[in-house]
């Protein structure tokens, strides 16, 4: 099928990369010239797993271009996936979906007809908004075009983006129109039945089973991705309290996960106790969530009491640092991961930068390190003083405690000996529960964990 997607960041890119490979002529439209020219040349503007090779395997299918060409280049379907960002409010602004959906509809020609898929995560009603800014945009040019609008909520995670999209669990459709929805059938059949080579850096999960299509109207669409990033988001602050309990009680939150775990009924994952969440997700759809509840007049208490947790979670972290250092101003502290969490050079909401913007406020000197992260944190922590080093021993080098904010293998493996060895003194407050506290002792150190 040939298809538009507009908006190349993370939603758009991985999706039209992954479309591309299963065979659909993908055209990616994007406003950035220099992500645009790191396209072209075949390389992937964000950290993210197998983007560049599955761009050199689908090279012929795939381009890139700065604006809507007309007709849409013939696509039967077009997808938004542009950004939308929080207002101050906390609702999420669809400005830039209802300028893709402008744009697009004054490129549509006479008796074209083509499916607009909206996959930036917006706030409920959006679809409709956007079928009649269309519907307008096509009237004021006395244009007449077939136009189905259609809600596909994306569920990838960063750092595993692409798998996430050719091995989902289930792939949510919301429309009022059957056209809709088996066009989206058609343009997923490839996933939905994976009738697809694996690319050999991303093989097929032993044991995976086909994804399930979820054919729905576009509000339910719409609600269950705010649904189930919320839910996920309570899950992760929901262990969090528990570990705070744990310290008092003396119990080990890793220990409780796993017994709690365990009941298919909970599951096993999400349920790592530590810094708590960040990410372009589940703090903006948490807070998109209240803010529409409350255009209702309508309490989401439940919610609320876990973006409190989860901030909680970052000053508890300063307090462990500050209870055993007594002073922090005029320490040196190193704070080992900067993304929002591993494998990615994401530093949005961050807990890792919050927590460097209190220590630096609490007069403490920060050493900061991350694999892959550290342009995207220099750039967030832009005139703030602290300095960033290339690898964790040279961060941990005469510091007077080390945080561990991200939970990185390269953190997991390190040579604890060797990092006590050039700390002042060896303290590790283990944000993420990465370090065994018996090796962490036994190398000299004193562990602080999150609910142990
Ligand atoms: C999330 C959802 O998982 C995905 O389905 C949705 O489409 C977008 O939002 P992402 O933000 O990429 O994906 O990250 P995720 O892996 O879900 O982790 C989110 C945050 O929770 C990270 O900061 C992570 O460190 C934290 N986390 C995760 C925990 O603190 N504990 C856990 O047990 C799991």
């Amino acid at each position: 099928m040939k298809v538009t997607i507009i908006g190349a960041g993370y939603v758009g890119l991985t999706t039209g990369v992954a479309l591309a490979y299963l065979g659909h002529e993908v055209i990616a439209v994007d406003k950035d010239p220099a992500k645009l020219s790191l396209l072209r040349e075949g390389k992937s503007p964000i950290h993210e797993l197998g983007v560049e090779s599955l761009m050199s395997l689908a090279v012929s299918r795939l381009s890139f271009t700065d604006s809507i060409p007309d007709g849409l280049g013939q696509a039967e379907v077009a997808l938004i996936a542009v950004g939308t960002p929080p207002k101050l409010n906390g609702e999420a602004d669809i400005g830039y979906v209802e300028q893709a959906a402008k744009e697009l509809a004054e490129k549509l020609q006479e008796g074209q007809t083509c499916t607009v898929v909206v996959k930036s995560t917006v706030p409920i009603g959006t679809n409709r908004r956007v079928a009649l800014v269309i519907e307008r945009a096509l009237a004021a040019r006395k244009v007449k075009a077939n136009v189905y609008l259609a809600s596909n909520p994306e569920f990838l995670r960063e750092s595993v983006a692409l798998p996430d999209t050719l091995y989902p669990d289930r792939i949510v459709v919301g429309a009022d129109r059957a056209e809709s929805i088996a066009v989206l059938e058609r343009l997923y059949r490839p996933i939905l039945e994976q009738t697809f080579a694996p690319p050999k850096i991303l093989p097929r999960p032993e044991g995976y089973g086909l994804p399930r299509l979820v054919a729905t109207d576009p509000t339910s669409a719409e609600m269950t991705k705010y649904a189930g990033n919320a839910f996920l988001a309570i899950k992760i602050s929901y262990i969090n309290e528990i570990a705070g309990l744990c310290e008092k009680v003396g119990a080990n939150v890793t220990e409780v996960a796993r017994g709690v775990g365990l009941d298919p009924r909970i599951g096993r994952r999400f349920l790592e106790a530590g810094l708590g969440w960040g990410g372009s997700c589940f703090p903006k759809d948490t807070s998109a969530l209240l803010a529409v509840a409350s255009e209702y007049g309508y309490g989401m208490p439940i919610i609320k009491a876990a973006r409190e947790v989860n901030q909680r979670q970052r000053q508890l972290v300063v307090d462990k640092l500050s209870s055993t250092l007594k002073v922090l101003r005029g320490r040196v502290i190193s704070v080992l991961g900067l993304a929002f969490k591993a494998n990615t050079d994401d530093v949005r909401e961050s807990p890792a930068i919050d927590v460097i913007r209190t220590l630096v406020d609490r007069g403490a000197h920060v050493h900061a390190h991350d694999p892959v992260a550290i342009p995207n944190a220099q750039r967030e922590l832009d005139g703030l003083d602290l300095e960033f080093l290339d690898c964790p021993y040279a961060a941990a080098e005469g510091s007077d405690a080390l945080l561990i904010a991200t939970e990185w293998d390269e953190y997991r493996t390190m040579d604890l000996q060797r990092v006590a060895r050039v700390m002042k003194q060896p303290i590790i407050v283990d944000g993420r529960n990465i370090i065994d506290p018996e090796s962490a002792r036994s190398a000299g150190f004193t562990y602080l964990g999150v609910g142990k």
